[in-house]
């Protein structure tokens, strides 16, 4: 098995009905944080980590997504003849020509266990990043960068995990670990959704995975499990039974974009970062304590 993770999934099939009613009609993968949409920055991250093959789990209602990766020539000639250079390059190179997009449908949103097994005709034999655009890092390296260094020394699935408030737990996957050295530990165990008087810990596995090619198997095989869908955690446990897997604690910060309030934090912290506007934007919001 390759050394170096060269292929990202997304899964971008889940229907967003926390972000009601804004993902009626559209993806909540194309709520612009700023000045990019959601999965922009996926993209931009996984192509910095290494990815050159680039795979969307798609469902109803998500030709946008591929609209937006798709060159557009009448807009780039617009752009072009009134001489708005800096929008054409914001637009002409989305995704540079030496990776590849792949669209694979997800025929219902059966789960997120079962939308990376509909990657797995793509992905093969190799390792693959699973990157859920909604959770926005913050981070330098990137966080899928981060993963890579620590698969590339551990040779095995590597989930990124954080520290979440115990009244949350059943918000996420819960990973127990061994123990951690440099932010990395051995999974001793990891249950999807627990109840926060059952949840081994309060590690909470984010957006972003490593995952080696024998998960396919352990997704054949299970079945529907918490909120009635076929879930991913369930799949890593089983994994688990056959090789190792690796909790990583990511330097950066995270943003929950499927989630108003989440999504809303990202934008002002994002917007005060901005190069161009980031002052005069940090000033406006001081104004307005005053
Ligand atoms: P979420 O748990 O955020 O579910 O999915 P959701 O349906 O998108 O949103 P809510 O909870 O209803 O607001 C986590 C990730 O898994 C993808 C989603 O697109 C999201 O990136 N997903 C989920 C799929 O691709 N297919 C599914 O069947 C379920």
């Amino acid at each position: 098995m390759s050394s170096v993770v060269k292929v990202a999934v997304f899964p971008v099939a889940g229907r967003g009905t926390r972000f009601l009613p804004a993902t009626k009609a559209s993806p909540k993968e194309m709520l612009p944080v700023v000045d990019k949409p959601l999965i922009q920055y996926a993209v931009e991250e996984a192509l910095d980590a290494g990815a050159s093959t680039l795979v969307f789990v798609t469902g109803r209602s998500k030709r946008a997504i591929e609209d937006h990766f798709d060159k557009d020539h009448e807009l780039e000639r617009e752009l072009e003849a009134s001489g708005k250079k800096e929008l054409l390059e914001s637009i002409r190179q989305l995704v540079p020509g030496w990776a590849d997009c792949i669209y694979i449908r997800q025929s219902a949103p059966l789960g997120l266990g079962h939308a990376v097994l509909c990657a797995r005709p793509v992905v093969g034999d190799r390792p693959f990043f699973v990157h859920l655009a909604d959770d926005l890092i913050s981070a330098e390296p990137s966080c899928l960068k981060q993963m890579q260094t620590v698969y590339r020394k551990e040779g095995a699935s590597v989930l990124a995990v954080q520290d979440v408030p115990r009244d949350q737990t059943d918000k996420y996957g819960i990973a127990e670990v061994k123990s951690f050295s440099d932010q990395v530990g051995e999974l001793a165990s990891i249950v999807e959704k627990p109840s926060p008087a059952q949840a081994p810990s309060t590690l909470g596995v984010v957006g972003r995975y490593v995952l080696t090619p024998g998960i396919f198997d352990q997704l054949e095989k299970i079945g529907r499990g918490a909120g009635g869908e076929i879930q991913l955690t369930d799949g890593i446990s089983r994994l688990l039974h056959s090789q190792k897997v690796f909790a990583y604690q990511f330097d950066g910060t995270r943003y929950d974009c499927g989630d108003k309030l989440g999504y809303l934090k990202a934008t002002v912290e994002l917007a005060c970062a901005h190069p161009q506007f980031g002052a005069d934007f940090s000033e406006y919001l001081q104004s307005l304590k005053t």
